[in-house]
């Protein structure tokens, strides 16, 4: 009952037209899975326009979403992108609180929660992420490192939106590291999640949420990610930048 999400996450990577022309070689693959995956493409700010252009000609099975947001609605934030600017573009999902920018940026579990709050506010779907560093897993802490950061990224959602949601588990030692968690390893952290996200907003809620894995998926081990009870979906980074790394995980999520 979960529909599997395939997300690409493009970081820094692909100008508007190279943006452009791999949402188009990718429109074949997602029209032919589109009964198992919604296909999602983060591509950089300024290629939103580009992809959108392509969406609205040739109304692929693809849907846009970006790598971030600000909170407030405009104002003297330089460098900084509106909610509104990204609703006006056909943006449907915002990534937050992912692990490059809590590492680079600074931004803490607080923040998180008031992009994800203004995501919701704006109609629109966070991907949460969350993922510990090696550190804290080798310390055994993972469980409740996890259950923090969500505890946190998700203070004052309602109900009626949380249903909606999209939480992306990503180990930090995975990501583009070629290192993955094992389906196991990540199934239980999935699980754990679901958990939680049962005892904040009930069953209803924890039954349609869904709960990627993402850190080094590719065209070889996707397939043993989807077939995780808890695992809908994955968030790709670096297999996501070609169609022949991104087009086999699609199809992996073939049923
Ligand atoms: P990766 O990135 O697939 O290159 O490991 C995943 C992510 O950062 O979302």
């Amino acid at each position: 009952m979960r529909k599997t999400m395939v997300a690409g996450n493009w970081k820094m990577f692909k100008t508007a037209g190279e943006a452009a022309i791999l949402v188009q070689n990718l429109e074949d693959v997602a029209h032919d899975c589109a009964d198992d995956a919604e296909v999602v493409v983060a591509p950089p700010f300024t290629a939103l326009h580009s992809v959108k252009t392509v969406i609205a000609l040739d109304k692929p099975q693809i849907t846009l979403a970006a790598q971030d947001m600000f909170w407030e609605e405009e104002g003297a934030y330089t460098g900084e992108i509106a909610p509104r600017m990204l609703t006006d573009l056909g943006v449907a999902y915002v990534i937050v609180g992912h692990s490059e920018r809590r590492q680079y940026f600074g931004e803490s579990d607080e923040v998180v929660n008031c992009k994800a709050c203004a995501v919701f506010a704006h109609g629109m779907t966070p991907i949460i992420c969350c993922g510990e560093t090696l550190e804290t897993r080798e310390a055994g802490q993972t469980p409740d490192f996890i259950a923090g950061q969500i505890r946190c990224a998700l203070k004052g959602i309602e109900e009626t939106c949380a249903v909606n949601l999209v939480i992306a588990y990503e180990p930090i030692w995975a990501i583009g590291t070629g290192k993955t968690a094992t389906p196991e390893m990540a199934e239980k952290v999935c699980k754990d999640i679901r958990a939680l996200v049962e005892e904040l907003f009930g069953e209803t809620v924890s039954a349609r949420v869904r709960i990627l894995y993402g850190g080094s998926v590719k065209p070889e081990n996707a397939a043993l990610f989807f077939a995780q009870p808890d695992i809908d979906g994955a968030l790709v980074g670096g297999a996501a930048l070609s169609v022949e790394g991104f087009a086999p995980i699609i199809k992996a999520a073939r049923k």
